[in-house]
Parts: structure tokens; sequence; C-alpha cells
């Protein structure tokens, strides 16, 4: 699809959300929030659906649990323009209750469909109904900063999902803001992983724009180098830290599924190593192939 193509789509589904009565929830919104970003993005974020604030201004993320996101997301040197955000169900449950099985089964398809489009490379699940829609029967405290590969039956062809908290539970309980933190920190990785994953595109419809190099249509058969990757820069952050800590940290959970294990390793650490709080940090840029349409959020 061309970026004019993708944006078409992802309005018209907007339309048809906005409208949409299928489940008992178009009763008590007040406006439907169907989600925002650039329709030319690489990463789209999922969470559960909106709360007072979205539902009042059409936009997803927009109060507190939202403000968090947006520092995370800034933390890894990305804007929220860059990434697409929306959610499993698209109107607000009222009084912030959970939504129910059968108002989650209406709404699936217009994420699907949102995903077909985006067609993205990872998917970040922000809490557990989301959790639950792109990796069933897991454990949210088990699987929080793992990757695994999405099942295509959820419109993302070719893509593979990282479990995180949900920011506003972070915000309830601060322990879990450094997790999501760290999580966050590993986002950036599990891009260049979920790319190397990723098929070559069909000859017929070439994905890449104008200025991509020549071997982008390549298969890419190994795990993500610098040279095998198509994507602009990847340099350590220059932060005055002492130690460039675990791009080769293990994961700490105990049942890691593919975990997030950075490939840009850093020099081994030296045996006095003390600050292990300190990730290094991938510069990568989003979707340098896309040829992104504009740089300007875009509601949708
Ligand atoms: N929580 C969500 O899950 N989604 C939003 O859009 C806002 C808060
Ligand atoms: Fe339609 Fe989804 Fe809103 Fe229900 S939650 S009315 S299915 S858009």
């Amino acid at each position: 699809m061309t970026p004019e193509e993708r944006s078409g789509a992802l309005a018209r589904i907007a339309d048809e959300v906005r409208t949409c009565q299928r489940c008992r929830l178009a009763t008590t919104r007040t406006r439907a929030v169907p989600g925002e970003g650039s329709p030319d993005t690489e990463v789209v974020f999922v969470g559960e659906g909106p709360g007072q604030n979205e539902d009042q201004q059409g936009r997803p993320f927009v109060g507190a649990a939202g403000r968090f996101l947006d520092e995370l997301i800034t933390t890894v040197g990305w804007r929220r323009r860059d990434v697409f955000i929306t959610n499993v169900v698209k109107c607000r449950p009222p009084g912030n209750r959970d939504p129910e099985p059968d108002e989650m089964a209406a709404c699936a398809p217009y994420l699907r469909r949102q995903l077909e489009v985006l067609d993205p490379a990872l998917v970040v699940t922000l809490g557990r109904f989301s959790l639950g829609t792109f990796m069933p029967g897991a454990k949210i405290s088990q699987v929080h900063g793992t990757i695994r590969p999405v099942d295509p039956g959820t419109g993302a062809r070719a893509a593979r999902a990282v479990a995180m908290y949900h920011p506003a539970a972070a915000l309830r309980a601060t322990n879990l803001k450094e997790t999501m933190r760290d999580d966050m920190s590993r986002i950036p990785q599990a891009l260049i992983d979920a790319r190397a994953a990723r098929p070559a595109p069909e000859a017929d419809e070439p994905a890449a724009g104008p200025t991509a190099p020549p071997d982008a249509l390549e298969p890419i058969a190994e795990p993500a180098t610098p040279e095998l990757q198509p994507i602009a820069e990847l340099v350590p952050t220059p932060e005055p830290a002492p130690v460039p800590e675990p791009a080769t940290a293990p994961m700490t959970d105990p049942i890691p599924v593919d975990p997030i294990e950075p490939e840009m390793a850093a020099p081994d650490p030296p045996e006095d190593l003390e600050d292990l709080d300190q990730l290094t940090t991938l510069e990568v840029v989003i979707a340098p192939d896309r040829s992104p349409e504009t740089d300007q959020m875009r509601l949708f």
C-alpha cells in the first residue's frame, strides 16, 4: 500500500468506528476513539479502552496514563506521532469498568482491519486485555518485557508482540513505573528483531520507497546486525554512563518466551561492573523506508 492508501483506509475505518452501534458501549460513549498516530509506522501500541478524557476528546491516551505513555515513548527517542496508538475497544466502558467479552468481540474487527492496513513489525500490548488479544493465556507478570510472534489472525500478518503493563497500573503502583521504563528501553531492539523476522516484501508490491536502499527487497536471513539493517542509525546513546550496560543483560523473567536479546552487544562489561540499571539505548528510526506522507500527528 502507498502512504496515501494507508491513510485513506485508516480514515475510512475511523469513520465507521465513530458511528458504530455494534455493542452497548455505543449508548454510553461521548465520542468513539478510533486511534491516532502515523499511518506509516512500524510500531502499534494497543491499550484497553478509552477512559474519561479519551471519551471526551475522541483521542487515545490523553489523560494521566497517556502522559506517562508519552514519557515512555520519549525515553527511546521516539515521538507519539511516530507510532500508532489505539485500543481493544474503541468506546469507553462506563465508569472505566473492564470491557466485557461480547464488547471486545464486537469491536475486534476494527483493530484487526487497522492492523491489516498498518502491517506493523511490532505490536506493543498495554495491559491484560490487549495482552489477551495478542498472547492468549499469557500472564502479564510473567511475560512483560518479552517478545513473541503474533498470530496473523489478529490482522498483523508479520509482526511480533511485546507485552507491557498498562501505564495506568504503573501510576497506581510506582514500582511498576521502573519496570515499564525498563521494558520500554528494550523496545528499539525488539523492533530490530521484529523487522529481521519479517519476510521480504512481495516483488509486485514493493513496500520500499524511492529512497530505500536497493537491497531492501532481499530476505534478511540472519539475526539483525548493523550491516543488514536498512535503518538510518544505530548508535549507543552518548550518556555520561560509565558502562554501556545490558545490551546483554539476561531477562529476569522466569519464563521469558523468545526474550528481547539485543544484538547490538556492547563490549563485555568489566568484572567490577556495578551499575546494572543503566540500559544502552539504541537510536532506531521508525519506518525509514515507508516514505511518510506527513510528519504531523494524524487522528483517525
Ligand atoms: N487507557 C487505555 O487503555 N486506553 C486509553 O486510550 C486511555 C487509557
Ligand atoms: Fe462499536 Fe467498538 Fe464502540 Fe462497541 S466499542 S460501539 S463495537 S466501536
